[in-house]
């Protein structure tokens, strides 16, 4: 019927648009649009103002907003008479390129090899942005749906003034439906529907054993240095079989999906005789059990230590927590495990760098189906499983806080290689096609089963 004709119809169209598509996404890709601090801040604009552009050319009413200098942009199609909206979100911001000697391409220069296209920000989440303009066009003047798209530029960097920006201009965002497509899919071929994020806590610790560096020959023995203080106390944020050992937090059960053992270390990039760590279920140990991670330590480079004995140094800790687990608890947990031990009298301090919220969708309802058919179709007959993600996207909660009765859908472009804020990240273009397509599905299937608050 309907459906099935103009099914065919749109990946007729979403097909013959992926070549603009993807010089699209090339020319957002060539912009370095960094959100970290330090970085030129007008490359944020430029990315913004091309983003506009291309909304603007796929036919919304757009503008850029601005809340403390971080430019979002926001596109709009009114809905046709008795249809729902629906949001479309994705970040135009990327994280910054690291050691760039790591990296086979450069990494604002989007270069083909393969089936796959390699820059930062090619997958996370630039390929997000031009999804929403793919489903858009597939359908010219004749969008079933009324269109939000919101396209934010610090999501990167926490997006700290997002919840002030949602507050700001909630009319103009409203929607029945929100696509959060800043996640990924099973595998190359596999879709999926994001259905838990875990929490972040992320923590500073700072120890202090002495007033001013001292000769590490003349007090060394009996002197403690702080760097051996802090090595001891991190070691013992897990127990000897690396489950996370701070008292307090929350642990889930991830769904029945079987994440084989060999794939997740080939994935990862484990050294053959690394071992892994925690215990239970991988998918419960990646997903839905806290995890802990110590990501960099301030202290004298080697390179130009001197025979000193360190008298103080800071760690910052990651916590992943598990979703439904609370960030402000978790934090007081960690903080109190830590602060209660002091390794040879050593003053030890744990401050707050950044939290964020986890995510649970129960995946039922006219939405959620409609965009499991979607997918089904768009990936020839392929069932979509129910994924979690160890990462976190902390705003879905602040979304879900501002718009209760919005059903939230957290799709994205990523594949397992994607290897999202690492060197040489990529989009698997096949794949991206078939996300493209299976969102232009997505939007009439709502329209067809969703009814407007
Ligand atoms: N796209 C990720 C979230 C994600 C991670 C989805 C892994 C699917 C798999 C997002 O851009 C991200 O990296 N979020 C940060 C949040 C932080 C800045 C508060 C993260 O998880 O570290
Ligand atoms: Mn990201």
């Amino acid at each position: 019927m309907k459906t099935q004709a103009s099914s065919a119809t749109l990946r007729d169209r979403v097909s013959e648009d992926m070549p603009r598509i993807r010089a699209e996404l090339e020319a957002l890709v060539r912009i370095p649009s960094i959100s970290h601090p330090g970085h030129d801040p007008s490359q944020l604009r430029r990315s913004a103002d091309a983003t506009a552009k291309i909304l603007r050319d796929a036919g919304c009413d757009t503008k850029i907003v601005e809340i403390e200098g971080v430019p979002a942009v926001i596109g709009h199609v009114a809905a046709p008479a008795g249809a729902p909206t629906v949001l479309l979100y994705a970040h135009h911001d990327v994280q910054p390129v690291g050691d760039e000697s790591q990296w086979q391409t450069p990494p604002f220069e989007p270069t083909v090899v393969g089936e796959r296209l390699y820059g930062r920000g090619c997958a996370d989440d630039k390929a997000g942005v031009l999804a929403h303009v793919a489903a858009l066009r597939a359908y010219g003047d004749d969008i079933p749906v009324g269109i939000v798209v919101f396209v934010e530029g610090e999501e990167e960097f926490g997006s700290e003034s997002l919840e002030d920006l949602l507050r700001e201009y909630r009319d103009d965002l409203t929607a029945d439906v929100i696509v959060i497509a800043d996640s990924g899919n099973w595998d190359v071929g596999v879709p999926a529907l994001t259905t838990s994020l875990r929490g972040i806590v992320n923590a500073f610790v700072d120890v202090r054993v002495l007033d001013h560096a001292v000769h590490s020959g003349m007090y060394g023995g009996a002197v403690p240095d702080a760097l051996t203080v802090l090595c001891r106390l991190l070691a013992t944020l897990h127990d000897a079989a690396g489950d996370v050992a701070i008292p307090g937090l929350v642990s889930g059960q991830a769904a029945p999906l079987d994440y084989p053992l060999e794939r997740f270390r080939a994935e990862a990039g484990l050294l053959p005789d690394t071992e892994l760590i925690g215990t239970g279920r991988l998918v419960d140990r990646v997903w839905t059990k806290p995890a802990v991670a110590v990501l960099g330590i301030d202290a004298p480079r080697t390179g130009e230590a001197p025979n000193a004995l360190v008298p103080a140094a800071r760690a910052k800790v990651s916590l992943r927590l598990a979703p439904g687990d609370d960030p402000h608890k978790a934090y007081e947990a960690i903080k109190t495990y830590l602060e209660a031990q002091h390794p040879w009298g050593a003053t030890v301090q744990v401050s707050l760098q950044e939290l964020g919220e986890s995510c649970q969708i129960d995946a039922t309802g006219p939405a959620y189906d409609a965009a499991r058919a979607a997918f089904r179709t768009a990936w020839d007959g392929v069932e979509p499983v129910e994924i979690g993600v160890g990462g976190s996207i902390p705003f879905i909660a602040t979304f879900r806080e501002l718009f209760p009765a919005a059903s939230v859908l957290v799709t994205g472009v990523e594949d397992p290689d994607s290897r999202a804020h690492g060197p040489n990240e990529s989009l698997h273009l096949e794949e991206f096609a078939r996300v493209c397509l299976a969102e232009a599905l997505l939007l009439a299937n709502v329209a067809a089963t969703v009814r407007p608050a």
